[in-house]
């Protein structure tokens, strides 16, 4: 699946859970919608792909090959887009806003081929081709997968990537104020190595971050112990009063940080 790294790519790195700010009623139609069905909801075209990792997990990746603006010529070839989300959410995370707040349907409104992973033990990778999802051994991986590792330690995947935007970045633990991350820190099996997680200094990608003073999880000192390590910085953003959750449902994330996004894909920035 490496082609899908080819031209362009993205992995934003995000920690939060969402369900809980769900109001009981009314509810919206999306509430028990899967993706694909969230997608099409919004009159997008939608895939659905099941990967198989060599250790026999079962991965949802789903598809938005082109928006709704540049439909005329479905078939052109796109620059690709891959979204991969962090901690505790899952795909949908980049589909839940309305289309002009969700980075997913922006892209491909921008002209882009939006793919979307999950990562394993996720709503929508909890699939084996032999473990049963209630066993111990299904469970048995490393629950904090840092995208960072990825670049720094596998140059072929980092080659293929032509710049790498990383939404409040988790790269220590040391600060992190998160009653979350405070209580995985506390089982050895789940979180490990205090700071740093990985050596940064190895990735050569070109790399763009934005961060939140207020984020609890990707904690300013972490954040600051970062940025410094990153060889290939071309853009860094801290906005004063993002929280986490904010850079996926902040009510002015478009401007603040998608429409950035797009603007450096494009050149502009
Ligand atoms: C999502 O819903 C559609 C329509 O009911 C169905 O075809 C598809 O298999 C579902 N996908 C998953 C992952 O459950
Ligand atoms: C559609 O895209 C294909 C492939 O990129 C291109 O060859 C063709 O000229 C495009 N057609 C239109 C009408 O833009
Ligand atoms: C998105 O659309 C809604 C409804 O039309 C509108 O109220 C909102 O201001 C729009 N947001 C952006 C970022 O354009
Ligand atoms: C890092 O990127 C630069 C510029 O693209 C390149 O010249 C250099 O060889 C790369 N270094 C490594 C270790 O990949």
């Amino acid at each position: 699946m490496w082609y899908l790294f080819k031209m362009l790519s993205f992995i934003l790195i995000f920690g939060t859970t969402h369900g809980t700010f769900q109001n009981r009623r009314p509810v919206n139609p999306e509430a028990n919608m899967n993706i694909s069905q969230i997608i099409s909801y919004w009159g997008y075209p939608d895939e659905e792909y099941d990967i198989t990792t060599e250790d026999g997990y079962i991965l949802g990746l789903y598809r938005i090959p082109y928006g709704k603006t540049n439909s005329d010529n479905s078939s052109a070839q796109r620059l690709v887009v891959y979204l991969q989300h962090g901690l505790l959410t899952s795909a949908s995370s980049w589909i839940s806003n309305l289309p002009n707040s969700s980075l997913g349907f922006l892209l491909a409104d921008a002209g882009y081929d939006v793919w979307m992973g999950n990562s394993r033990g996720t709503t929508w990778s909890r699939k084996h081709l032999y473990l049963e999802t209630n066993s111990k051994e299904f469970w048995a991986f490393s629950k904090v997968v840092f995208t960072f590792v990825t670049f720094s330690t596998i140059p072929k995947i980092a080659e293929r990537i032509k710049i790498f935007f990383a939404l409040a970045p988790v790269f220590s633990i040391k600060y992190s104020k998160s009653p979350l991350i405070k209580m995985a820190y506390n089982w050895k099996s789940v979180i490990k190595t205090t700071s740093p997680l990985y050596n940064v200094a190895n990735m050569n990608v070109s790399t763009a971050t934005w961060s939140g003073e207020s984020d609890l999880l990707a904690d300013p000192e972490d954040v600051n112990i970062l940025l410094p390590e990153i060889r290939n910085h071309i853009y860094h953003k801290t906005i004063s009063y993002y929280n986490h959750i904010d850079f996926l449902f902040g009510l002015d994330v478009y401007h603040q940080v998608y429409h950035e996004i797009i603007d450096i894909i494009q050149g502009n920035l």
